[in-house]
């Protein structure tokens, strides 16, 4: 399986010009890679900018930051799975912790992640931890929060599900802020542990699972390497193309 890099560009940059910048940037590095996909999820308003550049590359890919659960409709403001499908859009991140913030709920999470998935969008279902506590009832929160964000996901729609690890406490920070790599590959076993109680081992294990959370140039390979995931979503580093091609070209040297 090739490893995933999702570029969450979140709420940047200022402009579609700038937009471009980045994107031709890191176009180069990704199209060489022969065993890391790329995914460069901007803001919707730039797609259709963004889209013209990638063109049809089976390495390099375009995602949303989310998408609303109706295909079509009065939904003002809301941009549905297949408008991100129909604008070259293939993965959607969804549940990502600061769109809980504003109050998107699991039950919310789960309706969107039935329809993106039925869809046939790549769909990258985010969860994390606020804290860690040392009665371990962070265990609890993760469970119950897939539990729930998977609520309506039969086994049959699982084959284009991702799930993104973000601890909360270990977003936006420095490298060296990161989750350690041995701490991280323990959570990622008990994330499986829980899908495999949902799903089954079989189809448990064949999840794609994520890290994100101050991942930069420093700490990429080795999170890939002992932290036991299948890829990593990138926040801020993703912003400045030098540091991105960075984590690119060190997870592809692994
Ligand atoms: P960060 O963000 O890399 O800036 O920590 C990751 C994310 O929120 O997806």
């Amino acid at each position: 399986m090739k490893k995933i890099i999702i570029a969450n560009w979140k709420m940047n940059p200022f402009s579609a010009k700038e937009a471009e910048y980045i994107l031709n940037g890191v176009k180069k590095t990704a199209a060489k890679l022969k065993k890391t996909q790329t995914v460069i999820c901007p803001p919707f308003i730039y797609f259709n900018n963004l889209r013209k550049i990638i063109g049809k590359s089976t390495i390099l890919f375009l995602g949303a930051q989310n998408s609303f659960w109706e295909i079509e409709g009065a939904f003002t403001g809301e941009v549905s799975p297949e408008m991100i499908k129909n604008s070259g859009g293939s993965y959607v991140i969804l549940g990502h912790s600061e769109r809980r913030a504003l109050g998107e709920s699991d039950e919310m999470v789960s309706k969107k992640t039935l329809v993106c998935l039925k869809t046939g969008l790549k769909t990258v279902v985010c969860i994390g931890e606020k804290v860690r506590d040392e009665q371990g009832d962070y265990l609890a929160f993760l469970k119950n929060e897939i539990r729930n964000s998977l609520n309506k996901v039969q086994k049959r729609f699982l084959r284009n599900l991702i799930i993104a690890y973000e601890p909360i406490w270990a977003i936006g920070k420095k490298d060296a802020e990161a989750m350690l790599p041995a701490d991280i590959h323990e959570t990622v076993i008990y994330i499986k542990k829980v899908l495999s109680e949902i799903y089954g081992q079989e189809s448990a294990l064949a999840v794609p699972i994520l890290y994100g959370g101050s991942v930069g140039g420093k700490n990429a390979g080795e999170i890939i390497k002992d932290g036991g995931v299948n890829g990593l979503l990138v926040g801020h580093q993703s912003l400045k193309p030098e540091n991105f091609n960075e984590i690119l070209r060190s997870v592809e040297n692994i």
